[in-house]
């Protein structure tokens, strides 16, 4: 264990956000007991979680998607490895809809069994660095960083939270035999939310009226989303977390965005270490809006 990094704690290899951080916790996350009917939300930061949290929550909860509960997201899907609201998980009703940006080694053994569900939600890596370069410069729990420029080695080097994007992809990716999981992008979503919803519910074995799918998909979008306070993490933001100046958990929510911040020489030198990193690597990524 290594906790060097003011922002970063280092637990089995992987960068955990250090004040969120119960280390009881971490020591005994890998054998907390799972239910055949848990699902978990595994993403790397800043690739759809909350819009996944989102998606997940109107999906299983009636209550959320006819809107006669208001809980917010965050409580609907907590944090896995950040227990942010002192839940008791034991104690949580099933259905359990958990979120977590671990790498496959370090989840609960017990998602080995292959009953419990695994949503994989991935994005294009440009726009990941770009998003979590806004984000860690507005919320006070991360480090701040003055250009891209020196954002773009940090978040090469895995020395944030969530560590390395290539070996967090590449760790479920190459362990999916051992889980029963689903791998979605955060591109397929964004160009087609309505099937993209659909295909999770076919995953979940949950079947919806074509109402409940377009209350679903209404209810998801990008619009509807930073318009809602309980979605958007606003709340949350509001009463619990300081930022550095204005900003939102909605920021831009686009494919490629990446395009106007990297430099030509950048974008080459990602390249470069993405070959590097991906090859040979099926999945495929989405760079831009009017890729197919
Ligand atoms: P941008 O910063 O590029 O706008 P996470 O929830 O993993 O932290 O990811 C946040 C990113 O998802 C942000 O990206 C945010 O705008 C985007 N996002 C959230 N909800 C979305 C939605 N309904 N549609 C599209 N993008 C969404």
């Amino acid at each position: 264990m290594d906790s060097t990094h003011e922002y970063l704690f280092k637990f089995k290899g992987y960068n955990f956000e250090k004040s969120l951080v119960n280390i009881e916790h971490l020591e005994t996350m890998e054998d907390f007991e799972i239910r055949d009917d848990d699902l978990f939300l595994v993403t790397y930061p800043k690739s759809g979680t909350i819009w996944s949290q989102q998606i997940l929550s109107l999906i299983c909860f009636e209550g959320h998607r006819n809107r006669t509960e208001n809980v917010p997201t965050v409580d609907r899907a907590p944090f896995f490895e950040y227990n942010i609201h002192n839940l008791d998980y034991v104690k949580m009703p099933s259905p359990r809809i958990f979120t977590s940006h671990l790498a496959y080694y370090l989840v609960p053994k017990g998602l080995k069994k292959k009953k419990a569900k695994i949503l994989y939600v991935y994005r294009n890596p440009k726009d990941v660095l770009i998003s979590y370069f806004h984000f860690s410069n507005w919320i006070v729990l991360l480090e701040a960083t003055d250009t891209i420029e020196q954002y773009l080695e940090k978040f090469l080097d895995g020395k944030v939270p969530g560590s390395c994007w290539f070996d967090h992809i590449r760790g479920w990716y190459e362990h999916r035999h051992d889980f029963n999981i689903m791998f979605l992008s955060y591109e397929d979503m964004k160009k087609d939310l309505r099937n993209s919803v659909i295909k999770i519910c076919s995953f979940l074995e949950k079947k919806l009226s074509e109402e409940d799918v377009d209350a679903v998909v209404k209810q998801a979008t990008f619009q509807n989303m930073k318009s809602d306070p309980r979605a958007n993490y606003e709340d949350i933001i509001n009463s619990e977390y300081s930022v550095r100046n204005k900003g939102y958990f909605m920021r831009k929510g686009t494919i490629g965005d990446w395009k106007h911040h990297l430099t030509v020489h950048q974008n080459e030198r990602f390249d470069m270490i993405f070959k590097r990193n991906m090859k040979n690597f099926p999945l495929k990524f989405v760079w831009d809006v009017n890729e197919e």
